[in-house]
């Protein structure tokens, strides 16, 4: 999801490469992401920075790894409350239980900048992953996080917020963005 970031929060990752995030219809965003094995510490841990650094620059509140090219179930979410740090890693994330409320919050995405709509989606989700230091935890989350989280989650899956919505508002939506996109690449030529 995007959202607006002070600067001041990319300072610890000056020296993190930024990666390319993809931007739909880019196949490698409907892609079944592969769950995150030991033999993957090395590359999990190279790519927690690089991806906080993409993410906060873009600016953004959560990132999955598709968005940056890589098929594994890892993402990471940071809804900088009162513009504080309040970083999650969460790797192989498992949605274990949701509420049968439920509540719409306005989404957007890196991969489809400038689009927005009203996504509708269980209020209050408990979020089984393993963290950076290798802990299994387990998160009861509402409000903007929990709808934060199940968005990041979808992608690991393929799912974009835009496959929530009617067949008609996703259309549009894609059709608009890929209009932006050509006049962007035209501009830039
Ligand atoms: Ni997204």
């Amino acid at each position: 999801m995007d959202a607006s970031t002070p600067t001041d929060l990319l300072a610890d990752y000056a020296g993190a490469e930024l990666l390319p995030i993809l931007i739909a219809p880019h196949p490698g965003l409907k892609a079944r992401c592969r769950p995150v094995r030991s033999e993957d510490t090395e590359l999990v841990r190279g790519l927690i920075p690089r991806m906080f650094a993409t993410m906060y620059k873009a600016p953004g509140i959560g990132l999955a790894a598709p968005q940056v090219g890589l098929p594994l179930r890892m993402v990471i979410v940071d809804l900088m409350p009162d513009e504080r740090r309040e970083p999650y890693v969460m790797i192989n994330p498992e949605v274990v239980a949701c509420s049968g409320e439920r509540a719409p919050h306005e989404e957007g995405c890196l991969s489809l900048p400038n689009q927005y709509a009203q996504v509708v989606r269980p209020a209050v989700v408990k979020v089984r992953f393993t963290d950076e230091t290798g802990g299994r935890r387990e998160v009861q989350a509402d409000g903007l996080l929990a709808a934060c989280m199940q968005h990041e989650i979808d992608h690991l899956d393929g799912t974009l917020f835009v496959d929530h919505l009617s067949a008609l508002k996703r259309n549009m939506i894609l059709r608009r963005l890929a209009k932006e996109q050509k006049a962007l690449k035209e501009q830039a030529r």
